[in-house]
């Protein structure tokens, strides 16, 4: 039995058809809107950034190991001010905790009084981009790493950082990351059925088009993938790249143009990737892999076949993978053109491209499929 079905949301006025499952139905795979960008946090992100063990303890060594008698700057602490109470345990002489989220900002300094810690951290509302301190700090942690990983701004906001707000040779956490690409055979997650929005998700999906000002074709996740080498239920189909390298304690560029390859090791059918990221919280650590761990980032889809292109182990799906910043001058764009050369027959040209606020609404198969017209 059919689990997608049609449904509508509220967007400015006016409704906007949407392919639409229930979450207690069971779905293998469904869609849920990137809203870090946005930002759109509430207790749902920061709890579920929260229970991811390996992030949590990856930060929390990394923070011990830097903070102890060194000034600190947390750029978004969030509602919990997890790293600015952890860096003022370590033994940090003092925290700089900046959020841009109002409602959060009240809450972390309402946890930063309770633990006791209100001499030894301030909190700054407002984005770091616009701050002042009296006297730039000797580390600076964050986590604004995106669903890719500078999707968020960490490239942006983390060199602004390194100009204005941190000593120059300053450490920071995290050190870097990169964004991962793998080709993506649906066949079997998605069970026959094209990925939907749970009903949960349509007020984010909302909230998205609202700080848009306008439904557009948004940045979607696939939640659910299955790549278990045990089982059948293998969803990737190539070998992995690594694009949008961002050095947080080197020389950081947060945008740029990078050439890579993808091989495919399996036969199936090329329906599009799944792009991810890997982030080195401190210098020396092994990076956190969205793509094979589970986490609090989901990966992003980048539909290219609807149908899905046949492939064998040993076709190749060159492409070139461009980072050019929207006109916020925080949040990148990204595009990606290639081609799957194949052992036979010419050479297929695909693209995919996400910005983060654009114009264009329907403007390929996959986001008309997605909101059909009525
Ligand atoms: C991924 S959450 C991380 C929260 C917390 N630090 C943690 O690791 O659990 C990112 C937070 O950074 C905030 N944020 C993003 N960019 C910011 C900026 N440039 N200045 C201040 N806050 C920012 C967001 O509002 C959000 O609360």
């Amino acid at each position: 039995m059919a689990r997608s079905f049609i449904a509508e949301l509220a967007t400015s006025g006016h409704t906007v058809p949407v392919r639409a499952c229930v979450y207690e139905s069971n779905p293998p795979v469904w869609l849920f809107p990137s809203i870090g960008e946005y930002p759109l946090y509430d207790d749902f992100a920061y709890g579920q950034m929260l229970k991811d063990e390996l992030r949590m303890s990856r930060y929390a060594e990394a923070v011990r190991r830097y903070a102890p008698g060194r000034t600190v700057l947390d750029i978004g602490t969030g509602q919990d001010a997890v790293w600015a109470l952890a860096a003022a345990r370590a033994g940090a002489r003092h925290v700089w905790a900046v959020e841009v989220i109002p409602k959060s900002a009240q809450i972390a300094r309402e946890a930063i009084e309770q633990a006791g810690f209100a001499d030894r951290i301030t909190v700054v509302e407002g984005l770091s981009t616009e701050i002042e301190l009296a006297d730039p700090v000797d580390m600076c942690v964050s986590e604004i790493i995106g669903t890719l990983g500078g999707s968020e701004g960490a490239g942006a906001v983390l060199r602004d950082a390194r100009e204005r707000l941190v000593k120059p040779g300053g450490v920071f956490i995290p050190h870097r990351s990169v964004t991962t690409a793998v080709a993506l055979d649906l066949t079997s997650a998605a069970a026959g059925e094209l990925p939907s929005f749970p009903l949960f998700t349509f007020r984010y999906v909302e909230q998205v088009f609202a700080s848009v000002g306008r439904p557009f074709d948004l940045r979607v996740c696939l939640v659910g993938l299955q790549d278990d080498p045990q089982t059948q239920e293998r969803s990737y189909v190539s070998d992995t790249a690594e694009v949008e390298p961002l050095e947080f304690n080197g020389e950081l560029r947060p945008e740029g143009v990078d050439r890579a390859e993808l091989t495919f090791t399996r036969r199936g059918r090329f329906h599009g990737l799944a792009l991810g990221m890997r982030l080195w919280v401190a210098e020396g650590d092994e990076p956190l892999d969205s793509l094979v761990q589970p986490s609090s980032w989901t990966p992003v889809y980048a539909p290219l076949s609807e149908a899905g292109l046949p492939v064998r182990p040993g076709d190749r799906f060159e492409f070139q993978f461009t980072t050019a910043m929207s006109d916020d001058g925080v949040h990148p764009d990204y595009a990606l053109t290639g081609k799957l050369r194949r052992d036979v027959g010419p050479a297929v040209p695909l693209r995919w491209s996400s910005a983060h606020h654009q114009h264009g609404f329907r403007s390929t198969p996959f986001y008309r499929s997605l909101f059909p017209e009525t």
